[in-house]
């Protein structure tokens, strides 16, 4: 059996790493197509090198576009790679463009679709990844549903019970591979001259927050009011569309140390020793939840709500006060939630799975 790994954007590469790990640990026969969604040496190639990932076999190089453009592009050059390789099944994980390319592309092949964290719902048609993770959900013949909610979901909307296992979600398996290493080899908080637990990390780079000027200000504005009230250093590694969009807005900020996105295992480390985490990422959600940190999230809906019920995550939304009132709750709170996303061994799952079927 041959299985074709398709990917395309960060936390594509992240979640798929163990998938990759697992095939090269059981000599299983595959290939990494990657499709070039992503491209700055900062949002890909670093994670193949500190992840010790084999190069992928192809790179469609489709880079950025309008969602039609990226979509379509990335369809025709899959297109032609999975006539010439003629895999028996195509995996994509998450929920971006290149996921739902991808997904497309193979079930019109006749090519068996496998979809890793199948069954998300933010129930917002307005999130171009809600429309991504629906499409790939109804077109693959296999669900990786990371939890029982998400199996229900896709059990709601209709989807063969059959086609759909509990798996837990790559990212456990992705966190406890690295977690040591990055204690190890990484200098994340000196390099950056900060201590545990005395900063914030923040992530934000959702098109509906960062491509909307007065929700980008509020949220800014949000930071600020958090390092006055904790006279805390606010670091925020910054994604390429955020920084586009604060230069294309004219937006200026103060107590907020920008920088460059940084590896994941300094990213790691910068998560664990954080006091608290603002993010409107989906991995940042899974992540602190994972690792015990407490998350905000700068979202009125989640696809994460697992987190919500763990307490380890509130939804604050892009308003100011909100932001700052959500950052006090979450630090009187305890952090001694339960991680619901797995014990670490989905990837091995997934590929028993496609084993026996
Ligand atoms: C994409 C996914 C989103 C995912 C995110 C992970 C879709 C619709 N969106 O959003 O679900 O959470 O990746 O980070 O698939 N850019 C660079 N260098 C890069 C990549 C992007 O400079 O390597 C800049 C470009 O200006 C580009 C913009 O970022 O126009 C947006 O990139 P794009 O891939 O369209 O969407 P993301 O916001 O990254
Ligand atoms: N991440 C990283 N460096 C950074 C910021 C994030 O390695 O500077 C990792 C983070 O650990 C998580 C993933 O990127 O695993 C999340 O990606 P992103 O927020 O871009 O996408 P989403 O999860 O929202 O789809």
């Amino acid at each position: 059996m041959s299985i074709a790994i398709v990917l395309g954007t960060r936390p594509e590469i992240i979640k798929m790493a163990p998938m990759i790990r697992e095939c090269q640990r059981r000599g299983q026969d595959f290939f990494v197509l990657h499709t070039g969604q992503h491209y700055s040496y900062e949002m890909d190639k670093v994670f193949f090198t500190q992840l010790e990932l084999p190069q992928p076999h192809y790179n469609l190089d489709v880079g950025s576009g309008s969602h039609a453009e990226q979509t379509g592009k990335i369809m025709s050059g899959i297109e032609k790679i999975l006539i010439k390789e003629d895999p028996d099944i195509v995996l994509v994980q998450g929920d971006t463009n290149t996921v739902m390319a991808g997904a497309l592309a193979a079930s019109k092949l006749h090519i068996e679709v496998g979809h890793i964290e199948a069954g998300l719902r933010s129930f917002d048609r307005n999130m171009p990844e809600e429309i991504n993770r629906v499409v790939a959900d109804h077109i693959s013949d296999y669900l990786f549903a990371p939890t029982e909610t998400a199996k229900s979901h896709l059990l709601k909307e209709g989807i063969d019970d059959a086609k759909i296992s509990i798996t837990g979600n790559t990212i456990v398996d992705s966190v406890y591979q690295s977690r040591d290493i990055a204690e190890r080899k990484i200098n994340a908080l000196t390099d950056l001259g900060i201590k545990p637990k005395e900063y914030f990390l923040v992530t934000a780079h959702r098109a509906e927050n960062v491509d909307d000027r007065a929700r980008l200000k509020e949220i800014i504005k949000g930071l600020e009011l958090i390092n006055k009230e904790y006279s805390l250093p606010v670091i925020f590694p910054m994604h390429p569309r955020t920084k586009k969009m604060i230069q294309v807005f004219g937006i200026e900020f103060d107590g907020i140390r920008a920088i460059d996105p940084v590896g994941f295992l300094e990213f790691l480390q910068l998560e664990a020793n954080a006091k608290l985490a603002l993010t409107d990422s989906g991995g940042v959600q899974e992540e602190t939840c994972i690792l015990g940190v407490p998350c905000v999230t700068l979202r009125d809906n989640t696809e994460r709500p697992e987190t919500l019920e763990a307490k380890s995550n509130l939804l604050a939304g892009a308003n100011s006060a909100e932001i700052l009132k959500g950052t006090k709750h979450m630090l009187q709170q305890g952090n001694g939630w339960k991680n619901p996303f797995g014990n670490g061994n989905a990837s091995k799952c997934i590929l028993d799975f496609i084993a026996i079927t």
